[in-house]
């Protein structure tokens, strides 16, 4: 279990006075000139070391994506971009760092742009995170008045500016080229990549797009040490981590914990374990609606890191795990992600809009078991048309659910609609 002097977020149930004189008394804002001084090379070399990757859900190598950001500048600004869109179900850590932990994301902001020659930061912050998108501004008013930010910020000779963008509620816009489309004021719609940002991003200027978590640990890395982090976690996926859990646990929480921890430890130590005992576990959703369903029998013995999800056949997405109980019917609560995707899909990619709408009437029909068992095939093949052959993720975050359900609970889906058949069924649940 990680020891509380090896947390980065201090505050993050916001015991503790959030304000930026509060945020310095626990170390944050300490040293800061001292970091930028050492110079971009430096920062980003560190970085690197850690081992660091996207905690957005996608996992990319951090250091490495900033180093893609022109060294020289060919006259156009450069921007960071911050994802704050948390919007994925069942993920909601970025938005505790946003209400009571505000000060490592600016921090982090201004050493992350600094890095990578920013002129700026956008942040842009999910339409419903109201009282997070206050907290954060506050933050933001302090920062410039003590002079951390703004002009010659913290006395560096560098200029730094941080915005902060509302969004307007739509899934897609968590979707870095959608989130610029939609920064730049135009409907949010995906981008082809390449180019990617870095390349061209926010008004065709190089752009380095990062979420929350990812920035807002960067400041305690970098004066604790790229080793120190390292030391966390196993090689390929280091560090510490927010984890959450939602759904059938005793104790709904938002905690750092070491990566490479168990799910069993995780979800016994910190969630209260499982609603009626471990014995009682019926899946695991690991990071978010697009990662795959784990079954209870292989939860037993789950790492919670990259690698560890990849061998299931999940992912780690945003390790925001989703528990569910024996009580819960994993048809529907898959059903009801793929309402959600066909909802949000932005229809742009025709694999994208119809490949939803397909996927979730075939469910509808599961759901009740109104279905021949030959869809369930059928089904499974619609998802891998749809699985790599869209512009963003979207697609396969909708296929892979299904996927999973497929995988794992064939016998179910087949019971279901044999009972049907049979007229063994009650009422079904689905509606
Ligand atoms: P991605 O793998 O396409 O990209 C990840 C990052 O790496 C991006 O910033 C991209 O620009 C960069 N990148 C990838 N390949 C690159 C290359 N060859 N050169 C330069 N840069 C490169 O994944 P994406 O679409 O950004 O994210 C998908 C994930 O997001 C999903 O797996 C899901 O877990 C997560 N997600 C999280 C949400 C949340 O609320 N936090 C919401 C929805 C999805
Ligand atoms: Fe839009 Fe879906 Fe295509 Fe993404 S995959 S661009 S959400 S239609």
């Amino acid at each position: 279990m990680l020891k509380d002097q090896d947390r980065i977020f201090t505050n993050i149930y916001g015991m503790h006075d959030r304000s930026l004189k509060g945020a310095m008394a626990r170390g944050h804002w300490d040293g800061t000139a001292a970091i930028l001084a050492n110079g971009r090379d430096w920062i980003i070399e560190q970085v690197k070391a850690s081992g660091l990757r996207g905690r957005g859900g996608a996992g990319f190598p951090t250091g490495l994506k900033w180093s893609f950001m022109p060294k020289q500048s060919d006259g156009r600004p450069a921007y960071l971009v911050i994802n704050a869109d948390e919007s994925e179900p069942g993920t909601c850590k970025d938005r505790e760092v946003m209400r009571h932990d505000p000060h490592t994301l600016i921090e982090g902001a201004l050493i992350a742009g600094f890095a990578m020659g920013a002129c700026a930061a956008y942040i842009y912050i999910r339409g419903e995170y109201v009282r997070e998108k206050e907290a954060l501004q506050r933050a933001i008013d302090e920062c410039y008045d003590a002079g951390l930010i703004g002009k010659n910020a913290c006395k560096s000779g560098y200029d730094f500016n941080v915005y902060l963008h509302h969004g307007a509620g739509a899934y897609i816009c968590g979707e870095e080229t959608a989130l610029l489309e939609s920064l730049e004021g135009k409907k949010g719609m995906p981008r082809m990549k390449p180019p990617f940002p870095a390349g061209s991003g926010l008004y065709g200027c190089p752009t380095t797009v990062n979420n929350v978590e990812s920035i807002a640990v960067v400041p305690t890395i970098l004066r604790r040490g790229a080793d120190w982090y390292a030391s966390f976690g196993r090689p390929n996926n280091t560090g510490v981590k927010l984890f959450a859990m939602s759904g059938h646990v005793n104790t709904p929480c938002v905690i750092e914990e070491s990566m490479s921890i168990s799910m069993k430890e995780l979800i016994e130590k910190h969630g209260g374990g499982v609603r009626g005992g471990w014995s009682n576990l019926k899946a695991v959703i690991p990071g978010g609606a697009s990662c795959p369903v784990i079954p209870a029998h292989l939860c037993e013995d789950a790492i919670m890191d990259y690698d560890g999800m990849r061998d299931l056949k999940s992912s780690f997405g945003t390790a925001c795990l989703i528990v569910m109980d024996q009580q819960t019917d994993v048809i529907k609560a898959i059903w009801r992600l793929s309402k959600f995707f066909k909802h949000e899909s932005c229809g742009q990619c025709t694999p994208c809009r119809e490949g939803t709408s397909w996927m979730m009437r075939v469910m509808d029909r599961l759901v009740r078991g109104e279905a021949e068992i030959e869809e369930i095939d059928m089904l499974f093949d619609v998802t891998k048309q749809v699985e790599g052959h869209t512009i963003c993720a979207l697609g396969d975050a909708a296929a892979w659910p299904i996927q999973g359900l497929i995988r794992h609970y064939r016998e179910e889906i087949e019971d279901r609609i044999k009972a049907r058949k049979t007229g063994r069924m009650g009422a079904m649940a689905a509606e």
